[in-house]
């Protein structure tokens, strides 16, 4: 008995970091639609990522050439290139991190693992959550990521959101509400971040789509070896009776 209370105990305590972790900042995180098996989302995140992303941004620990593993052929690949780089280049950043600390008083951090350290849902609902705050020296604020050095450049695509601030019963709750319409709806907008994060994922572990398609092949083969084990048995049986 006293056991089991010890053991329930040590289950509850394993919990507490990962209560913890949930509920950081107190805001609601939206679930990233991503699936790694989708190689035409993972191809819409990548050009989006090198269009928009690498101004400032590197992914030092990503090269361009481990887009054929999502389905790009290599003249697709070297249609996004930027100049001076080869197919075997690492994906860097066009601004240099001194330069980028001036302008926004923070350095652009390495994007090659974020959906790792940070979770797909909250880098999927940071990227949507950027609203208006003339306090700010960028004029923009981010929800799950106050005081944030990240101008909005994802405003033209998005449009501009303002914070409302709702009184239920008794406790604020905050939300976003779209003042000025962006090049795309938000349906649009909501499914470019989706394809985005899902490449974030990609980039953050590559390996994960080798593991998957293993993980088939593994369970394909342990299924055939239990036929064939069955029909070995009947074999062996066959003349006992
Ligand atoms: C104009 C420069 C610029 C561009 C372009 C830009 N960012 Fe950023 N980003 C920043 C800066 C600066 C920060 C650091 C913010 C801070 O720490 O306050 C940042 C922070 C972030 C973070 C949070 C990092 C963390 O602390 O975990 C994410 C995620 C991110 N950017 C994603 C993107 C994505 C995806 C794109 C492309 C759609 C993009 N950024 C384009 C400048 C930029």
């Amino acid at each position: 008995m006293i056991l089991i209370k010890k053991l329930s105990m040590m289950v509850l305590l394993m919990l507490v970091p990962a209560l913890v972790l949930a509920n950081e900042g107190g805001v609601h995180l939206d679930k990233a639609p991503g699936n790694l098996n989708d190689q035409a989302s993972l191809q819409r995140g990548a050009q989006f990522f090198t269009a928009n992303c690498l101004a400032c941004h590197s992914a030092n620990y990503m090269r361009y050439n481990r887009l054929l593993d999502i389905g790009m052929s290599e003249d697709e690949i070297k249609k996004m290139l930027p100049e001076g780089s080869k197919l075997g280049s690492t994906m860097k950043a066009m601004m240099d991190a001194e330069s980028a600390k001036t302008a926004f008083g923070v350095a652009p951090p390495d994007l090659s693992v974020e959906a790792r350290a940070r979770g797909v849902d909250w880098v999927y609902t940071y990227l949507r959550s950027f609203y208006t705050d003339s306090n700010r020296p960028s004029g923009v604020n981010n929800l799950v990521f106050p005081g944030v050095g990240m101008p909005n450049i994802l405003a033209a695509y998005q449009g501009e959101q303002a914070l409302q601030v709702e009184n239920h019963d008794g406790h604020e709750v905050k939300m976003l509400k779209l003042v000025n319409p962006g090049s795309m709806t938000a349906a649009q907008y909501d499914a470019t971040v989706g394809d985005l994060v899902n490449y974030l994922d990609f980039m953050s572990e590559p390996a994960k789509l080798v593991r998957h398609k293993l993980g088939y092949i593994v369970i394909g083969f342990l299924f055939l070896l239990l036929i064939l084990t069955y029909a070995l048995k009947k074999e062996f049986w066959k003349d006992i009776h």
